[in-house]
């Protein structure tokens, strides 16, 4: 699809969650590679490797923690282009009959309640200027048209939820220029992929990456994978 999209994000602000290894990383290193200041969000600081970004202390299950991120972020930068929602876990294989509460809570609260509440954090500076764009990394498990039987319930939930906060934020904020798009990034050879996933971090982060420079005006309130947009 011909997308009209930033060649440089020099002088630009983005904030990938989850940065220290797999898909975020590669998104955080791509990023920094087009000239933008990456902040890159860690439960860890220490745990980022990724030259070339300021690792950024982000939990994003405590509120806490991400007041203090963007608020460095407003103080440090005094702007945000991009938000990248990437953090996540798996959480339980098992259906739901046998699923452990907890770890469905955990489940959702890292991979929906946190964005929620991060994005909410970040939208005054995101809406500052036209343009700002928040990426979702979802999953065609969390997709309604493409099957939900075989187990991970919460994480399945939990996207589709993702997904769900992303056209909430286009249907609301799409008319003040905020660009918000979700996108499944394949099956990717990541802690959470294992060594048997086709794709490599590097290519997991391609679309990932491509949405977050689409400039003002392009493509928004849809869902993406290998840069082409597939159904809710
Ligand atoms: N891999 C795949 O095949 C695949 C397919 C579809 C979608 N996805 C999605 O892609 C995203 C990245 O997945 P991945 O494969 O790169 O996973 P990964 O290698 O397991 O990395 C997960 C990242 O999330 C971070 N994280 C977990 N809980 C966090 C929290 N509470 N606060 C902040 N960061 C937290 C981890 O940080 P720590 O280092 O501190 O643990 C790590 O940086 C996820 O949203 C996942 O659902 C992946």
């Amino acid at each position: 699809m011909a997308v009209q999209t930033y060649d440089s994000l020099r002088g630009q602000t983005v904030l990938v969650t989850g940065a220290t290894r797999g898909i975020g990383a590669a998104v955080a290193e791509e990023l920094s590679g087009f000239g933008a200041i990456v902040y890159a969000g860690a439960r860890r600081p220490s745990d980022v490797s990724v030259a070339d970004v300021r690792p950024l202390r982000l939990d994003v299950t405590d509120d806490a923690s991400i007041d203090a991120a963007v608020g460095r972020i407003e103080t440090e930068a005094g702007r945000l282009d991009v938000l990248a929602n990437n953090a996540g876990v798996a959480g339980p294989d098992a259906p739901l009959h046998e699923a452990d509460v907890e770890a469905i809570d955990a489940t959702l609260g890292t991979n929906l309640r946190g964005p929620v509440v991060l994005t909410r954090r970040a939208l005054p500076l995101l809406l500052a200027r036209e343009g700002g764009r928040v990426v979702n990394v979802s999953s065609g498990m969390g997709a309604l048209g493409e099957g939900m039987g075989g187990g991970s319930p919460a994480y399945r939930i939990s996207k589709t939820g993702l997904n769900g906060l992303t056209a909430y934020l286009h249907g609301e904020y799409a008319a003040e220029g905020l660009l918000a798009n979700a996108v499944c990034p394949g099956w990717v050879r990541t802690d959470m992929g294992g060594a048997s996933a086709p794709r490599s971090p590097e290519e997991g982060a391609d679309t990932v990456a491509w949405l977050a420079r689409f400039r003002p005006g392009g493509p928004s309130g849809r869902f993406w994978r290998d840069r082409e947009r597939i159904p809710w």
